[in-house]
């Protein structure tokens, strides 16, 4: 399947040709898995193409980046400008965003802290992550594959490496027919999706792996808990046992491609009555008209993205 994709792909200041948008074979991210990205999305809204909470995204570019010792080359505005930019002129919308820095060459040899640091930004059209499952409930396995304790690799880290563990138990968890896999940590709490932060509902309160649990702070899990908040409901961050998982009255995903996703079976079991719990239905429901610029109670988290002929001018794009 051919994906739709932006017509340009930023690389440190200049706007390439999607089909030119090269690295080296030599490149340390590419052998040792070294790099750090972001996924971001734009939406349509009432008011034009808007980013959502873009420098919420970027400023853990910046954490994951100092986690691996990947001195970004740019400011915050700088990211800022260039992720717009590239929107602007990919002519695709709701669209998929990814920033990614990496190491270039010279790359061979682990402990390489001076091959060149670069961003990249690419876009693609965004559709369902989950695809009908998204609607319909999601079917997840519990990953035989756990999730490694942050003392290793750290979870809080988007990092290109993580994705080993993510992809093994994703791939696993569809070969078995499942939609989606959720990993346990090592001491068996839940932890979370391939993409995604995992929530669950008992008796009206929402709950949600929080730290300690081995996951990543997910921005949408941010948002789904000021949402929750705003809706009046009590939230816990928590360790999740499986038992909690599979006798909870709703289970639901989070995540900036997955959005909100219902989970109607977690392995064997099937979460309350197999359908969409009224509360995930009323959280997904403001989180889509958060993002598409609805509700002006949450105008903030969105980056307006005008047409491409008037953008400001560029903020210093000089390397430091
Ligand atoms: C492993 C993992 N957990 C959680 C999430 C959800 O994070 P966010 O809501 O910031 O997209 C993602 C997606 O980025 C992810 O890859």
């Amino acid at each position: 399947m051919e994906l739709e994709h932006g017509a340009k792909v930023w690389m440190d200041g200049a706007l390439v040709d999607y089909a030119a948008a090269h690295v080296h074979i030599l490149s340390h991210t590419l052998h040792y898995g070294v790099g750090v990205f972001e996924g971001i999305r734009a939406y349509p809204t009432p008011n034009g193409p808007a980013i959502f909470r873009l420098t919420e995204h970027l400023r853990r570019l910046q954490t994951s980046s100092r986690v691996y010792h990947l001195p970004i080359p740019y400011t915050l505005e700088e990211m800022t400008r260039a992720v717009i930019e590239t929107q602007a002129v990919s002519g695709v919308l709701p669209s998929y965003i990814r920033p990614v820095i990496y190491r270039g060459e010279p790359g061979l040899g682990v402990k390489n802290t001076h091959g060149k640091v670069s961003l990249a930004i690419g876009i693609i059209a965004a559709s369902k992550y989950l695809g009908e499952a998204s609607e319909t409930g999601v079917r997840a396995k519990i990953s035989p594959f756990r999730k490694p304790r942050s003392d290793g690799l750290p979870s809080f880290a988007k990092a290109n490496g993580n994705y080993l563990n993510g992809y093994i138990a994703g791939v696993d968890a569809q070969t078995d027919g499942y939609d989606e896999a959720i990993l346990l940590d090592t001491n068996g709490y839940v932890a979370e999706g391939t993409g995604e932060n995992v929530f669950l509902v008992r008796d009206g309160v929402v709950y949600t792996p929080g730290p300690p649990s081995e996951i990543l702070l997910g921005v949408t899990r941010d948002s789904v808990l000021r949402i929750a908040k705003d809706l009046g409901l009590e939230c816990v961050e928590r360790l999740i046992s499986v038992n909690e998982l599979l006798t909870a009255d709703e289970v639901f995903f989070s995540g900036t491609y997955a959005e909100i996703a219902p989970v109607r079976e977690v392995g064997r079991h099937q979460i309350g009555d197999g359908k969409t719990g009224p509360i995930t239905r009323e959280i997904a429901a403001r989180y889509m008209r958060v993002v598409h610029g609805e509700d002006p109670n949450y105008g903030e988290w969105l980056t307006p993205v005008p047409a491409a002929g008037k953008l400001a001018p560029p903020v210093a794009r000089t390397r430091r």
